[in-house]
């Protein structure tokens, strides 16, 4: 695209830049597209859970006695957040595609605070056949609750299973057993919904011979979708502390490479596909559209303590302290805590970054998005990944090979820095302002 059609070097006076681009660009499409509603992704957390694994650096609160009081008033305040925010942003007018209850545990809240939830988000929000994933613990989802999601409309259930291994189960701190995890998963299942399964490769105590018992369990309970989480060791989890004190030794990362290499080649081999770098479907499908939609841009609102979105180029955060979160929203105000609004150079950064994780990168999209081949902006970085056997290049896209796929978002982590400072002297980190 390119603004006059100056013939010479020589200056001219002539010549009124009236408009960018020129109108010669401008299409009646383009108003059809425009007037669309935007899709929305809505996430909703629940930050309680039955009790804090050693490994988990999610912030969460575990159920203790009389804490119903407690839940039910996050609850109410939850419902209180979903309509303030629906109305404020005018975000009903926006065609849900996702709903995701991630946590901590959805599936500990009782049947009356998730109905609760649903008919607010029902009064609120135009849902256009939406996916709904609710992530569950094997212990808390019993018969009556499995039902309950049903009634709901739930139809993707996402199971943390860690280690089919009791021994590893047990390390973690979690009272699940194999025969109540293979009990659950037949009970998700019997709901209608599409099913996942995690597991975690890196835990204490894993061997190959005890990952491979698990990996061949996953297999067996013939769920739609199986996802391999690397495991990460973050300051406030049981395990940091552990390892500082010596108590604690975990399996090496050279442990943990083969653990998901040989995991990756047993799902293949299952008719597992990957679909991104850490799950595996049966035969590709069933892929979830929450993160991955998000991951591609997709407009997302975080409702509960700590969630995270990303609105009109904005990424957002609620505060974390749920005592806060709770007086907040009791205020009438909303809990958002901090936020960052992205600069052009973060939107592609972040288009990048993300995209990687589903694999394929599709260049002519991101070209067709910001008017830059990508590579154009990153030559050096994707050869040198190229060299190391990380990605592949194509005419259309920027893949990851299988190399790539084990060594997690490596190159989502080198592709960012390298946009960072494309074109500038700048040191790498995000160009956001307030
Ligand atoms: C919010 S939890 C899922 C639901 C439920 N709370 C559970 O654990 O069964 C989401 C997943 O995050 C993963 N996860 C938690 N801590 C992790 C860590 N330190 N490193 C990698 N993955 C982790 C686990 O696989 C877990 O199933
Ligand atoms: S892994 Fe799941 S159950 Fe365990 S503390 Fe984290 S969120 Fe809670």
């Amino acid at each position: 695209m390119t603004t006059l059609q100056i013939s010479s070097s020589e200056p001219t006076r002539k010549g009124f830049l009236t408009n960018y681009p020129p109108f010669r660009y401008w299409r009646p499409e383009a108003v059809e597209r425009f007037i669309e509603p935007r899709p929305l992704n809505l996430y909703i957390h629940v930050p309680y859970c039955i009790q804090r694994c050693a490994y988990c650096f999610y912030k969460v609160t575990t159920l203790g006695d009389n804490r119903k009081a407690e839940i039910d008033r996050y609850v109410s305040a939850l419902c209180r957040e979903i309509e303030h925010a629906a109305r404020h942003f005018h975000l009903g007018d926006q065609p849900v595609k996702t709903i995701y209850f991630g946590g901590g545990t959805p599936t500990v809240l009782s049947k009356d605070n998730l109905s609760r939830i649903w008919e607010v988000i029902h009064q609120h929000f135009q849902l256009d056949e939406p996916e709904i994933t609710v992530e569950a613990e094997p212990v808390t989802l019993i018969q009556s609750k499995a039902d309950h999601l049903k009634a709901l409309g739930v139809n993707r259930i996402s199971m943390g299973i860690q280690s089919f291994s009791d021994e590893v189960v047990r390390r973690t701190g979690r009272v699940d057993t194999e025969e109540q995890a293979l009990k659950a998963i037949e009970l998700a299942k019997s709901t209608g919904a599409v099913v996942n399964v995690d597991l975690m490769s890196g835990l204490a105590g894993d061997t190959d011979e005890l990952w491979a018992y698990s990996v061949e369990r996953a297999i067996e309970s013939d769920v739609h979708s199986l996802t391999v989480y690397k495991t990460e060791v973050y300051a406030n989890a049981g395990y940091y502390n552990d390892l500082k004190h010596k108590s604690l030794t975990l399996p090496s990362d050279e442990d943990e490479l083969r653990f998901t290499a040989h995991a990756i080649e047993r799902f293949e081999k299952a008719g597992y596909l990957p679909v991104n770098f850490f799950t595996f479907t049966k035969g590709g499908g069933y892929m979830q559209q929450h993160a991955t939609s998000s991951w591609q841009g997709r407009e997302t609102y975080g409702f509960g303590v700590s969630a995270f979105g990303l609105l009109r180029g904005h990424a957002l955060q609620n505060t974390s302290e749920l005592s806060r979160y709770v007086a907040l929203v009791e205020e009438g105000k909303l809990p958002l805590a901090r936020g960052c609004r992205l600069t052009a150079r973060d939107l592609m950064t972040r288009d990048l970054a993300l995209g990687m994780k589903l694999i394929r990168f599709d260049r002519k999209e991101f070209q067709r998005r910001y008017g830059f081949d990508v590579l154009s902006l990153c030559r050096p970085t994707v050869e040198a990944l190229a060299a190391d056997g990380l990605v592949e290049v194509t005419p259309d896209a920027l893949s990851l090979t299988r190399k790539g796929i084990l060594w997690g978002d490596y190159v989502g982590h080198r592709l960012a820095a390298a946009l960072e400072t494309a074109g500038t002297s700048a040191a790498p980190g995000a160009s956001c302002t307030a």
